[in-house]
């Protein structure tokens, strides 16, 4: 597996907290997105620790293809 499979073509919207850390997946296969559940295990993929610096809702890359994790870029538009 070289490309992470896309969990959705849309971002998913989030309530971080401040000073909460939380781990997004990059390669596509958790069953808990946008967050990992350890389904990386027997991939290249590891997932993206993050630690959120204000308390908002945030849109998180589902298509696993943005440039600016977590975040969601727009790039699911291309796919
Ligand atoms: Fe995707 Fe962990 S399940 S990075």
């Amino acid at each position: 597996m070289t490309e992470p499979t896309i969990a959705s073509k849309e971002p998913i919207a989030v309530d971080l907290q401040a000073g909460e850390t939380y781990h997004w997946c990059s390669c596509g296969l958790s069953q808990k997105q946008p967050f990992c559940d350890g389904s990386h295990k027997d991939t290249e993929f590891t997932p993206l620790a993050y630690t959120a610096e204000e308390t908002k809702t945030a849109y998180l890359c589902a298509c696993k293809r943005t440039k600016g994790q977590p975040f969601c870029d727009g790039s699911h538009k291309d796919l």
